[in-house]
Formats: C-alpha cells, sequence, structure tokens
C-alpha cells in the first residue's frame, strides 16, 4: 500500500459500467466476492431493461461496494410502455441507484427507429436530470445525434459517462465540454485498436474505468467472459499509454468516478 492509498482510502479502482447479471452468469456472487477481494472498491452494475434494473437494484440493497445504473437501452425502444417511465421514475428514487444508464443510440443494431431511439433517450435525459443523477451514455454508429440530444438537453449539471467511447479526440473534447467523462474499457487492450492514439491525449480528469463484463474482455483474456477482476488490467495499458505509474490511472480516474456519482464524501 503505498501513500496515496494511505491518504484517500483504499477505495479508488471503480468500474463504472459492467452487467452482473444472472442471464450471463449462474455465479454472480462469485464474481462480485472476487471483484472486491482482488481491490475493486466500488462496482455499477447498469441494467438495461425492466429485468436487469430490477436485478442491478437488488444486487446493489445485498452489497455495500456495489451500485446500481438503470434505464432503457436502445435495444428495448420498441418495447417500453409509458408505464415503464413511471417504474424507472420510482427506482430512481432508490437510495443505491447512482445512475440512469445504460441509455442511448444504437444505429448499428436498429437503424428502423431512429426518432423513436432519440424520443426514449431524451426522456431519460429529462428523468436524469428531474432527480440529479448522471448518465451513462452508450453509442454505436450515432455521434451526431447522441452529441446533439446531449447538447440540447443541457446536461452539464448532471453530467456522464460515455461508455466504451470509441470515437475520435476531436469528438471526446466536444464531449467532455458538454459535461461527459470518457468511459475506456477492454478495447484499448485489443491489438488492432487506434483507441490508444485517442484516450493517450485526453487529459486524466476526463477518464473513467469500466469492463462492460461479460462483454469486451482485455487481452490477454479475449474469447473468453469479462469480469470486473480484469479492470486492473485496462489502467495497467492507460498508464503504459500516458507514461504515467498505474496508481495514479486508479486514483485519478477513481476520483472522477466518485465524483461524478456524488460519492466522494459518502464512502
Ligand atoms: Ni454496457
Amino acid at each position: 500500500m503505498n501513500l496515496w492509498y494511505t491518504f484517500f482510502g483504499d477505495y479508488m479502482l471503480i468500474d463504472t459500467h459492467c452487467h452482473l447479471l444472472s442471464e450471463d452468469y449462474d455465479n454472480i456472487d462469485e464474481i462480485i466476492t472476487e471483484a472486491l477481494v482482488d481491490g475493486i472498491q466500488l462496482l455499477v452494475i447498469n441494467g438495461y431493461n425492466r429485468e436487469t434494473n430490477e436485478e442491478a437494484i437488488r444486487l446493489a440493497k445485498k452489497y455495500e461496494k456495489v451500485y446500481a445504473a438503470i434505464g432503457y437501452g436502445p435495444a428495448e425502444v420498441g418495447n417500453i410502455s409509458d408505464n415503464d417511465l413511471v417504474v424507472l421514475e420510482k427506482q430512481l428514487q432508490e437510495l443505491k441507484v447512482i445512475a440512469v444508464g445504460e441509455i442511448g443510440l444504437d444505429y448499428y443494431w436498429y437503424k428502423d427507429n431512429k426518432l423513436e431511439q432519440i424520443k426514449i433517450f431524451r426522456k431519460q435525459i429529462k428523468l436524469a436530470k428531474k432527480y440529479n443523477k448522471p448518465i451513462i451514455v452508450h453509442c454505436r454508429e450515432a455521434i451526431k445525434d447522441t452529441y446533439n440530444a446531449l447538447k440540447e438537453e443541457n446536461i452539464k449539471k448532471i453530467r456522464g459517462i460515455m461508455h466504451c467511447y470509441s470515437s475520435s479526440l476531436e469528438m471526446a473534447y466536444q464531449f467532455i465540454k458538454l459535461g461527459m467523462l470518457i468511459g475506456v474499457g477492454g478495447v484499448i487492450t485489443f491489438k488492432n485498436t487506434k483507441l490508444g492514439n485517442v484516450i493517450k491525449e485526453i487529459p486524466l480528469e476526463y477518464i473513467v474505468l469500466e469492463t462492460d463484463a461479460p462483454y469486451l474482455t482485455p487481452e490477454p483474456y479475449r474469447g473468453q467472459k469479462n469480469k470486473p477482476a480484469y479492470l486492473k488490467i485496462i489502467a495497467n495499458k492507460i498508464a503504459e499509454l500516458k507514461q504515467l505509474e498505474i496508481d495514479t490511472i486508479i486514483n485519478q480516474t477513481g476520483l472522477n468516478a466518485l465524483e461524478l456519482f456524488d460519492l466522494k464524501d459518502k464512502i
């Protein structure tokens, strides 16, 4: 343990985005316990539909160091009713729900309902603003519409995370200007990615760590199921790119996450 940890407390390695849900794991309790033993200090489990939102809240209530982000992702857009938004609003008032997510736009998988996606996305941003929670944003092949929605909704006060950011440096700065942080996950370790050149240039004050488990497993475990215990691999890769100590990466990104989720004085 170094002085940094001693000074700030041993709580800075934070997985801001994972999906530890029973549809993907049959040993969630083991995965959570392993992650917490392995130095992860806080896990944010992201739901994306009715069932997973409920499960994220249940796990957050069960484990002190687990928090929930809830919302309806782009895959849900055809399925949700006004009542589902009422349910979401009620759930947002639960003590351990710290963000609205994962929400966003996905024109790679869903090309035929773009306007409806934007409508549901913006409704949920409005809810986030009403309850003063940051947003966790999924964006695939929809960078311009995502940017416009965030800009028009003026999210500066609630802020948020561009989850699994994969676009240009220029766009990263545009999102940062709106109040967003840049979520960096396993993709940064992939051999054929150019993302490293982008992340290298983004000041550490705007970066948070995430695994997106069970997806996007970092090298050298690519092809296996991802888990939060691999978060250090991502921190290590950023340290290598920026030529900084891994502790510097862990502590600054941890602070960024605690500030965003308004947990700095509560842990
Ligand atoms: Ni995700």
